[in-house]
């Protein structure tokens, strides 16, 4: 059995024969608050799995660099060892959860341009907020980099939110994770799924995401397994 490298909330990493590449294996695992509320969502392993392939083939295809190199069976994914820049990068288009919170409107509210927040990847501290200049004073990234990461966290939003959209989901927010590779480039890396998004129907406003289970609102299963028959037709 090849050598646990890590173990997150949502996935196990492991090394693979080659130096620069690691197998990914998504696991059914659902935690909220911080760790706080833990729980089981039946087959998430495998329809995450099945979703993050389906967007990073999207992303590829539309010139975003990845770290997916293939998927190997339903929970494993092959991937390229990537050095993780601890900065949860999340972009939004309406106004939900921790936002609608902190700026006192109601969820739902259309943000008038896309807002990217960058957060500090920190399980003690409660991943706060921080900024490209923390970024960069706490090197985390070059200037540079951060820029890149914030190029393409725009790049990926347009591209998804024009797909989903044709698809009847609304792209509410998401997060991303981004690493630099043994090139030195920064890649996209880490998942897309609706554990790391908010998507509601477009006519319903329905969430088809992990909000059914922080909020305890029932048919988790059913909203994961809708966001793949609006994907791929099936
Ligand atoms: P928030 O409204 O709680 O700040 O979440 C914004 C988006 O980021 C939402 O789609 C869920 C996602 N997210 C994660 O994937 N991981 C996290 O640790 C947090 C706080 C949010």
């Amino acid at each position: 059995m090849a050598k646990m490298l890590y173990e997150g909330k949502a996935k196990k990493i492991y090394e693979t024969e080659n130096p620069n590449e690691i197998l990914v294996y998504y696991k059914d695992d659902a935690t909220a608050l911080n760790g706080l509320k833990k729980g089981t969502i039946i087959d998430k392993g495998i329809m995450n799995n099945t979703i993050t392939t389906f967007f990073f083939d999207l992303l590829g295809k539309n010139g975003i660099p990845h770290h997916q190199i293939k998927k190997l069976s339903d929970r494993e994914a092959l991937c390229k060892k990537v050095h993780i820049i601890p900065i949860e990068v999340v972009t939004r288009n309406i106004a939900a959860g921790s936002l609608a919170k902190k700026m006192g409107v109601e969820e739902g509210l259309i943000l008038k341009r896309p807002l990217v927040e960058f957060y500090y990847k920190s399980d003690e501290l409660g991943d706060p907020m921080i900024n490209a200049d923390y970024a960069v004073s706490f090197d985390f990234g070059t200037d540079e980099q951060v820029n890149t990461i914030k190029t393409y966290a725009l790049k990926i939003n347009e591209i998804l939110k024009t797909f989903l959209l044709e698809r009847k989901v609304r792209l509410v927010d998401f997060k991303l994770e981004f690493g630099v590779d043994a090139e030195g480039n920064v890649i996209l890396a880490d998942e897309i799924t609706p554990d790391t998004s908010r998507l509601w129907d477009k006519d319903t406003n329905e969430k088809l995401d992990k909000d059914r289970f922080r909020r305890d609102l029932g048919g988790v299963e059913d909203a994961y397994q809708e966001i793949i028959k609006r994907l791929t037709g099936k």
